[in-house]
C-alpha cells in the first residue's frame, strides 16, 4: 500500500531528473511519445496508420517501415520500466516487458509502397510489449516488440 502510494510521486522526481539540457533538440523519450504512444483508441480505422505515420513525422524523407502505436494511458506504459527485465534485441540489459497485455497498432508498410506514397497495413492487437528504458529505468525511450505470451528471460 505505502509502496503503490509512493510510486507517482518518484517516477515524478525521477523523470525531473533526467530533463535535457538542450530544448531543441527531440529527447530520445519525446521521440519514443511521438512515434509510439496514442492514448486513444477511439480513433482507430483502416486509413489509421497512413494518416498517423504521416501526422507522427514518420514519412519524413523515407517511410519507416515498421511502426507500433500503443493505446494505453502514458503512466500505464512508463511503469513498465519497473516490470519483467529482459534483453533488448540489440543485447543491451535495459528492456522490459509488460506484466499485462496492452492495446497495440502495428503498421507496415505494404508491398510495392514507394516514398513519398507512404501505404500502410493497419493491424490492431493486444500483446505483452519490450521497451527500453533510459536515466536509471524509469523513462521509456525504444520500443523493441511484442508478444503473444508472457516470457521472462534469464540472460
Ligand atoms: C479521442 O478521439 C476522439 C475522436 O477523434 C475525440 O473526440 C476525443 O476528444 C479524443 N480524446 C482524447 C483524450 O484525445
Ligand atoms: C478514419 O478516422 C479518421 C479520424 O481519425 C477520419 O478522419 C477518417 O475519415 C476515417 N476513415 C475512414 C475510412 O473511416
Ligand atoms: C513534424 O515536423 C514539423 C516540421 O518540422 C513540425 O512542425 C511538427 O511539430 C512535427 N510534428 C510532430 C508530431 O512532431
Ligand atoms: C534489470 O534491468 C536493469 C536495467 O533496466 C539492469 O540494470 C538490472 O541489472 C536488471 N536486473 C536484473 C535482475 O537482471
Amino acid at each position: 500500500m505505502f509502496f503503490i502510494l509512493f510510486l507517482p510521486l518518484v517516477l515524478v522526481l525521477l523523470v525531473l531528473g533526467c530533463v535535457q539540457p538542450s530544448l531543441a533538440k527531440e529527447s530520445r523519450a519525446e521521440k519514443f511519445l511521438r512515434q509510439h504512444m496514442d492514448s486513444n483508441t477511439s480513433t482507430v480505422n483502416a486509413s489509421y496508420c497512413n494518416q498517423m505515420m504521416k501526422r507522427r513525422n514518420m514519412t519524413v524523407g523515407f517511410c519507416k517501415p515498421v511502426n507500433t502505436f500503443i493505446h494505453e494511458p502514458l503512466p500505464d506504459v512508463q511503469v513498465i520500466c519497473f516490470q519483467g527485465n529482459v534483453t533488448c534485441k540489440n543485447g543491451k540489459p535495459n528492456c522490459h516487458q509488460s506484466s499485462s497485455k496492452m492495446r497495440i497498432t502495428d503498421c507496415r508498410l505494404k508491398k510495392g509502397s514507394k516514398y513519398p506514397k507512404c501505404d500502410y497495413e493497419t493491424k490492431q492487437q493486444e500483446k505483452f510489449i519490450i521497451v527500453a528504458c533510459e536515466c536509471v529505468q524509469y523513462e521509456t525511450v525504444h520500443f523493441d516488440g511484442s508478444e503473444n505470451h508472457f516470457f521472462s528471460q534469464e540472460a
